[in-house]
């Protein structure tokens, strides 16, 4: 690494992460989502994710599933997109898990490679998956029939949290509805929802999976059980649309794993009334320092909405003057040195709510321009992806 900005993932946290998940929770198959390079995290992680206990591994595409074998060729992998089916070969010689969008994708495989397949049902969202129980009894029958296709898995995504909303309730009415013609209890493992369906709400009885991607990373969603007059609409809500209770606190204890750190490259005074970066944005007030970060918006580290900071020797010093796409410009005082330690953030979802975006964007907004460096233990290892 020459230049001094890099992301530092902590890999023992990720690992604790899951343990406590699973003291926590009850499910068979914890299916952890690994897509994007593990939510920015990068696919190194894979190794600590298993340590803690996720036993299988989800990812978009063909290309990203054949990157998170690299890191572990044992463990199942699915693909949750479905893949040209030219492809199925690869998939096939490496134990890639594929997911069956529909019945036109069934008839378009021509078999006769042996291949782990999981069934994708559309209970809601209308993205992908199976949504008329008769052509999803025919696919099953079918499959039953045949030796190459082992039928392993079923799965939906729910298009809401579900959290005081009538969609969520619906979407698993659909589920059920879409299954109802086939046996789920003969198929090993059934998987629905996210993280959010693993924390806010009850075990859905029949299923024995959970994906969890958020979760993982450090975000346990928890949230203040509303009081007094919001406390008394809640209730109204939930019983005019027949709304499923969800908890909205846990007893989870979830740290991030995730920051993005730089240093001060070069220190300059700048005088009353002088103006500061592109645009002549920022005007002295008075004579000040100011020191540059080399970090930008080509990094992933985004303008903001709000006003933001970077953290150094554990003060917060202002950004003035707008990030460019390679430098950022903080106003500092006679303590910073050139070469100190610039946190640009470490706590992913203070940082993406002063930016006004989530935090799966955040994380996935970092580039491969940013290496990332792994803490295990006294151990750290540098990744440029
Ligand atoms: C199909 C599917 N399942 C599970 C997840 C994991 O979601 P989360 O990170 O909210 O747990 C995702 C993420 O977008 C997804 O697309």
């Amino acid at each position: 690494m020459f230049r001094n900005t890099a992301a530092l993932v902590d890999c023992d946290i990720l690992t604790d992460n899951i343990r406590n998940i699973r003291e926590n929770y009850e499910y068979e198959y914890y299916i952890g989502v690994v897509k994007a390079n593990a939510y920015g995290h990068g696919d190194y992680v894979v190794g600590s994710l298993i340590r803690g206990g996720v036993n299988y591994l989800a990812a978009s595409s063909l290309e990203e599933c054949l990157s998170v074998r690299k890191r572990n060729s044992d463990i199942p992998i699915l693909c949750l997109e479905p893949i040209n089916v030219e492809y199925l070969d690869i998939c096939a010689e490496n134990n890639i898990t594929i997911t069956i969008p529909d019945i036109d994708y069934y008839r378009e495989m021509r078999g006769g490679v042996a291949l782990k397949a999981h069934i994708k049902i559309d209970c809601g969202m209308n993205r992908l998956g199976f949504k008329d129980k008769h052509e999803l009894k025919k696919v099953v029958d079918d499959i039953g029939d045949r030796g190459d296709l082992q039928l392993e898995g079923i799965y939906t995504h729910f298009a809401t949290s579900g959290i005081q909303d009538k969609h969520w309730d619906n979407n698993l009415k659909n589920f059920c509805e879409i299954t109802s013609l086939i046996e789920l209890t003969k198929i090993p493992i059934v998987h629905l929802g996210r993280s959010l369906t693993m924390v806010n709400h009850d075990k859905i009885p029949f299923a024995n999976g959970i994906r969890i991607g958020i979760v993982m990373y450090g975000f346990d969603n928890k949230m203040q059980e509303p009081t007094g007059l919001r406390a008394l609409k809640k209730k109204l809500l939930l019983k005019k649309y027949n709304i499923s209770q969800t908890r909205l606190t846990n007893s989870l204890h979830l740290k991030t794993a995730f920051s993005l750190r730089s240093e001060i490259m070069s220190i300059k005074r700048v005088n009353k009334g002088e103006r500061i970066g592109y645009g002549a944005e920022y005007e002295a007030k008075d004579n000040i320092l100011i020191g540059v970060v080399p970090v930008g918006f080509a990094d992933g580290f985004l303008p903001g909405n709000n006003g933001r900071y970077v953290k150094i020797n554990q003060k917060r010093y202002e950004i003035v003057g707008g990030i460019g796409m390679d430098m950022t410009i903080v106003k500092i005082d006679e303590s910073v040195k050139v070469h100190d330690t610039a946190i640009l953030y470490d706590d992913i979802r203070e940082a993406a709510a002063y930016m006004g975006i989530n935090s799966y964007r955040l994380l996935t907004s970092v580039t491969n321009r940013v290496p990332r460096i792994y803490k295990e233990g006294d151990k750290f290892t540098e990744i440029k992806y």
